[in-house]
């Protein structure tokens, strides 16, 4: 009796669990419960919520008020929506509130002033368009202000006819929003009014012709945010599968940024790039030496499967981050499927989430954050729609939010 409780003491302390939050274009939010037991992963399916359909493109955490608000591209009808939720501790959705956007919301991040006032900002790829929300303690919502930009003249990509925002990050300062525009093929910046929080448009990076910029991330190489630290900015050129690395500099007085190259190279790093090859997510690692890429339809490895099956996986590229902000290539890995529209990396870098869109599911990759490279599956679950992002129940909000 002694020895089986002490085993079961023993077996309790090693189990660990982690939400994930799962989006995919069929509706739904999942959310999966990741356990370790001795190094064993299991992914069990806890809760499924519909109340962001009928397609879910995004979801941003506010993780200091416990708060999820999730976009629905609306991909067949001419609005968009924004649905806000509390995440209630047995990793459950309670549904806030429901909003009507401009069309087609892929991304949106929080920002906000000292006073605790927070917004959202979105960036509509359908929509040509750049939205702000307010947004209170309860995770209520409400419209701020709208910007649809059009084209003088359409881009030489057929996807190029329009702008297309595709993504809303924060500086690490957190005084500006950037937005990459693949239509365009510019990154907006933005600053905004504390009182208001409208956005206040500034110079925008203008980056090379076809090149459809989808994604970008930031980096401080000594892990210090300030204007005057060294900072700089990665983008990724959904079109020419690039990655072109920035010199951030900040202008006085609130006057935005200004950007000198430091790299252009493939999203493949040294390696020849597969035709037809489509970057999608970019980060940098949480221990911040490395930046990953995710990259979709490269079918880079073929894979035997358990069942004497092959899977085609596509794949994720590491680059070792320089001082003076050039990529050295470090590692190309399976993805661990088809289409990495989406990847997540955990808080200690010891794992990383990869929504798979063609295959309606999420691996779970291992990572050794001792030596940076990205190791072996060791869990993965089906969900009933291509995946459009997966989340860790553990994001902190970016930048220097008040309140
Ligand atoms: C982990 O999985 C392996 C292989 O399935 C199994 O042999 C082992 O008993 C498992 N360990 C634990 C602690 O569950
Ligand atoms: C939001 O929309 C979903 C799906 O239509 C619905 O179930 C839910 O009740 C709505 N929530 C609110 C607060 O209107
Ligand atoms: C819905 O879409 C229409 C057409 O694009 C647009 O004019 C309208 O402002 C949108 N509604 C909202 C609430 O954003
Ligand atoms: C980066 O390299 C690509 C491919 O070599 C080239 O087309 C592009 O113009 C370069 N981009 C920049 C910003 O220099
Ligand atoms: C993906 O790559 C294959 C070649 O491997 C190509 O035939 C196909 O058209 C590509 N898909 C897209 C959407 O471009
Ligand atoms: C999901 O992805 C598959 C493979 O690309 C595609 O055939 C299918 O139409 C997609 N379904 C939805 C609902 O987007």
């Amino acid at each position: 009796m002694f020895a089986q409780a002490l085993l079961f003491a023993a077996t309790a302390a090693v189990a660990s669990a982690t939400n994930l939050f799962i989006a995919d274009y069929a509706g739904m939010i999942t959310t999966v419960s990741l356990t370790e037991t001795k190094g064993n992963y299991t992914l069990t399916e806890t809760f499924i919520n519909k109340q962001c359909a009928p397609n879910p493109s995004w979801l941003t955490i506010d993780a200091d008020r416990g708060l999820l608000f999730c976009l629905n591209e609306g991909l067949t009808s001419s609005n968009g929506s924004l649905s806000s939720f509390i995440i209630t501790p047995d990793g459950s959705l309670a549904n806030v509130k429901n909003a009507t956007t401009i069309s087609g919301p892929v991304s949106g991040v929080i920002y906000g002033n000292a006073a605790g006032q927070r917004g959202l900002v979105l960036a509509h790829y359908g929509g040509s368009s750049v939205s702000t929300w307010l947004i209170d303690c309860e995770g209520g919502v409400k419209p701020n202000e709208e910007f649809t930009y059009t084209l003088s003249k359409p881009g030489a990509n057929p996807a190029q006819t329009a702008p297309h925002p595709h993504e809303a990050i924060l500086d690490p300062t957190g005084q500006y929003i950037l937005v990459p525009d693949l239509g365009a093929d510019l990154v907006r910046v933005y600053s905004w009014d504390q009182a208001t929080l409208k956005l206040k448009t500034l110079d925008a990076l203008k980056t090379a012709p076809v090149s459809g910029p989808r994604h970008a991330a930031f980096w401080n190489p000594y892990s210090v945010s300030c204007e005057g630290c060294t900072t700089y900015l990665y983008v990724v050129g959904e079109f020419s599968a690039t990655v072109t690395g920035y010199a951030v500099t900040y202008k006085p007085n609130g006057g935005g940024l200004s950007f000198e190259e430091v790299h252009n190279g493939t999203t493949f790093g040294l390696l020849n790039l597969p035709p037809a090859t489509y970057p999608a997510e970019v980060h940098v690692t949480p221990d911040n030496k490395y930046l990953t890429i995710s990259n979709r339809n490269d079918s880079s490895f073929t894979l035997p499967q358990p069942d004497g099956t092959t899977l085609h996986s596509d794949s994720l590229a590491t680059f070792a981050l320089q001082d003076d902000g050039s990529l050295l290539f470090y590692q190309l890995w399976p993805s661990g499927g088809s289409f990495p529209r989406h990847f997540s990396m955990n808080g200690p870098g010891t794992l990383v989430a990869v929504g798979l869109q063609n295959d309606n599911n999420v691996a779970i990759l291992a990572r050794d954050p001792s030596t940076g490279l990205i190791g072996e599956p060791v869990a993965r679950i089906p969900v009933g729609g291509n995946v459009t992002c997966v989340v860790f129940d553990e994001q902190k909000a970016q930048g220097v939010l008040g309140g």
